[in-house]
């Protein structure tokens, strides 16, 4: 069976680890052994939440070097803006259509704004009908496969229930794509909560070997003495750790719990695996960031190979509307 990844990273702030593992790593992975695979920065999902159009301009260019510094070929996929396809947009208000509103009232990001909150006070429609606007980037190319970190699974089902519903109406349109998790949880941020530029509480990906370590040294722990026997379950440098490490490594850091590690030589531990894994998308960002218009010229190119994807099927789109 034809199989088509694609999956998108909201253009706000820096990338950061829950990204690469949750995201980006896992999508390359499976690129290798997909028919084609779909990549975009969600820039219009960005101006949700931030209103400085700074902070979104250099986003764009981070993630997009968070891409293409961890590997991505864009010469054998599909690299691209949201905002460049402007047929996302179009499909996205016929969805809103075809959805429920009781469906949206039930997305997590909405509920948790919501609660002890009966104005709806900060919400905006954009957060309360976001998860149509993500089915309408992922079902836009019928992908078939979306690898995302497990918070998003609750958006994949949406999209599920969004292309059966427009499918039953309209006649068979959509795919009706499969979340891929990689993790049962997510990344944990330095404070415990899930990393998210949300929370500013990331580890950031590309970033110089000083910043990376003093990130690692304030990773929130509890405060058992060196010498006294230490728990690995719900920790989060050692949630952080079996990111890096092999089956053996992780093994061994197990036995430096029991035996009692001091938290300082954990993350000490911690930071070697992780500088050692990063070293080489570090290094590949310091130089492909130095190259003027480099993101511009791949992503405007990328623009150019999908637009003609989208015009083709928002064409069929509309005409099973009745709208040609
Ligand atoms: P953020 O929560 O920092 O705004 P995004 O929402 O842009 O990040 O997430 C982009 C991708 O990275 C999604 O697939 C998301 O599930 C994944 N991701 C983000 N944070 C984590 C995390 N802490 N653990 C695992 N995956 C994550
Ligand atoms: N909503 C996702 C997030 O915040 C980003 C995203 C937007 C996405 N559109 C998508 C992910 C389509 C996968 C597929 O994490």
């Amino acid at each position: 069976m034809k199989n088509r990844i694609l999956t998108g990273i909201t253009t706000s702030g820096t990338p950061h680890l829950g990204n690469y593992f949750g995201a980006i790593k896992p999508s390359l992975e499976l690129a290798k052994k997909s028919s084609d695979s779909f990549f975009f920065l969600a820039d219009y999902h960005s101006i949700i939440k931030v209103n400085n159009p700074q902070e979104v301009t250099s986003s764009i260019e981070n993630i997009a070097l968070a891409w293409l510094s961890s590997g991505l070929d864009t010469k054998n996929s599909y690299f691209y803006k949201q905002s460049d396809i402007r047929e996302i947009l179009e499909l996205s208000w016929v969805l809103h259509c075809v959805t429920a509103k009781g469906l949206m009232n039930r997305a997590h990001a909405y509920k948790a704004l919501k609660e002890n909150n009966s104005d709806d006070k900060g919400v905006n429609m954009g957060l309360f009908s976001y998860p149509i606007l993500m089915s309408a980037d992922i079902l836009m190319f019928n992908s078939t496969h979306v690898p995302v970190g497990p918070d998003q699974l609750q958006h994949l089902e949406m999209t599920r229930d969004i292309a059966l519903r427009f499918n039953h109406i309209f006649g068979d349109t959509f795919e009706i794509p499969e979340a891929v998790i990689n993790n049962d949880d997510p990344i944990p941020g330095i404070d415990g909560r899930k990393m998210s530029k949300s929370y500013n509480n990331v580890i950031p990906l590309l970033c110089d070997e000083k910043t990376l370590k003093k990130s690692i040294m304030k990773i929130v722990t509890n405060s058992l003495e060196p010498g006294v026997p230490k728990d690995h379950t719900n920790c989060n440098v050692f949630s952080l750790y079996i990111n890096f490490a092999s089956d053996q490594e992780i093994e061994e850091f197990k036995d430096d719990y029991a035996n009692g590690i001091s938290w300082g030589d954990a993350k000490n531990k911690l930071f070697d695996k992780a500088n050692e894994t990063l070293l080489p998308i570090r290094e590949k960002y310091f130089d492909l960031r130095e190259q003027k218009d480099l993101v511009n010229d791949h992503l405007s190119d990328g623009a150019k190979k999908v637009r003609p994807l989208a015009r083709e099927f928002i064409e069929v789109i509309r005409s099973k509307i009745g709208i040609s």
